[in-house]
């Protein structure tokens, strides 16, 4: 594509009112205009026609399976199931898991709350023990987190970008040292995919999750569940229904098995409404390509990094050296109070977040550079 073409797609996909500055998808992304009229179309089909094609729905959400295989470049479409969030996700593994007391599972200090606290309640109920790296002192973060292992490692499980700083872990360097001492690799991957290229093969990912509502622009309740093939044996389950099994359609059998595929992770009726909309973004992310979106997303956050270093009194909480980052830019100034900054820049229509200890900016990739211009002339206003 063009970079006109480029222009125009975006203009007409995300019109946000003109005052308005969405620097949080790091939070919750906004949705392209044809995900919403996805979205219309749905709700009326569902009005003047019901369920009679819901043959096509099914249509739609296997095409919405395949796409989201192919931003994370899974081997098989049958390694991904549709889950509500990462967070349920995440709990899928960790109750999925045979544990022994004693085992280990490694994660950092800068993980967000869903990728803790799961597993430290396993702590209680089976004895398992969870090893924290710290990453907010450590040189070489790769180190500190293999550092962590031992003989009692079952799984590591880190996001591939920390929430907080914007930290972007090396998961080829981490997948094949893990994988090479056969331990399990978990990765939450709900600040990558959408934002930059995420590749499950090359890092020898185990499990990854991602909700739909952040950099992949769709709306909250629909994750991606990557289950790797070989894998998928080693989680036992624990929701059942009529939709995760063989034989789905089937009803007047009794007998059953588990489907062979990701698939036996959803136990019944799916979100359709979702679909319809996420199948619509992640397409644009294909269209575009996530290498251009990766690209973009990166400029622009250097974009916003050489206006915010202008200011005196700014530094970046964010280590924009060595490729270490993606779509989150924090910062903090050194005499003002995050948290009031943060509600001054939203009271100037700049959506941001409190977080990582400053103020976070996370822009995407058709976020116009006068807008990065402007957010910062805003907190130059709220700096005075
Ligand atoms: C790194 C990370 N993991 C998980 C979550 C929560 O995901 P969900 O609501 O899909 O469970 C967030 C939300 O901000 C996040 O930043």
């Amino acid at each position: 594509m063009t970079t006109n073409s480029l222009d125009t797609l975006f203009r007409t996909e995300f019109p946000l009112e003109q005052h308005l500055i969405h620097l949080n998808h790091a939070a919750v992304g906004p949705w392209p205009m044809r995900s919403v009229y996805a979205i219309k179309r749905f709700s009326d089909e569902n009005m003047y026609l019901g369920s009679q094609n819901y043959l096509n729905w099914l249509k739609t959400e296997n095409q919405l399976r395949l796409r989201l295989s192919k931003l994370i470049n899974a081997a098989s479409v049958s390694e991904i199931a549709l889950s509500k969030n990462t967070s349920e996700a995440l709990s899928i593994v960790a109750y999925g898991l045979d544990w022994s007391p004693g085992d280990e599972v490694v994660i950092t200090n800068q993980e967000f709350p869903s990728n803790r606290i799961v597993w430290e309640s396993l702590q209680d109920r089976f004895g398992v023990v969870v090893k924290v790296t710290d990453l907010n002192t450590a040189e070489d973060p790769e180190s500190a987190i293999l550092k962590c292992l031992s003989q009692r490692t079952r799984l590591v499980s880190v996001s591939s970008i920390q929430y907080g700083t914007g930290l972007k872990l090396d998961l080829t360097l981490l997948g094949n040292e893990i994988k090479s001492r056969n331990i399990l690799f978990c990765v939450d991957a709900i600040q990558s995919v959408g934002a930059c290229k995420v590749d499950v093969q090359r890092d020898k990912i185990d499990f990854l999750m991602a909700d739909g509502h952040k950099w992949m622009l769709g709306p909250e309740g629909l994750a991606l569940f990557f289950v790797k093939k070989d894998a998928l044996n080693s989680l036992k389950l624990n929701q059942f229904g009529w939709h995760m099994v063989k034989d789905r359609g089937n009803f007047d059998r009794h007998d059953w098995e588990p489907a062979d595929t990701a698939i036996r992770f959803e136990c019944g009726s799916p979100n359709m409404l979702a679909t319809h909309a996420l199948n619509e973004s992640v397409g644009l992310l294909l269209e575009v390509g996530i290498e251009v979106v990766e690209d973009l997303v990166k400029n622009k956050v250097k974009t916003l990094a050489d206006h915010l270093q202008a200011i005196p009194g700014i530094s970046l909480v964010t280590d924009l050296a060595n490729s270490r980052y993606a779509g989150i830019l924090t910062f903090r100034h050194s005499s003002r109070d995050s948290r009031h900054l943060f509600d001054t820049l939203n009271s100037l229509d700049v959506l941001c977040a409190a977080r990582g200890g400053g103020i976070r900016f996370s822009p995407h990739f058709y976020t116009p550079d006068e807008k990065l211009a402007a957010a910062c002339e805003r907190l130059e206003t709220a700096l005075r």
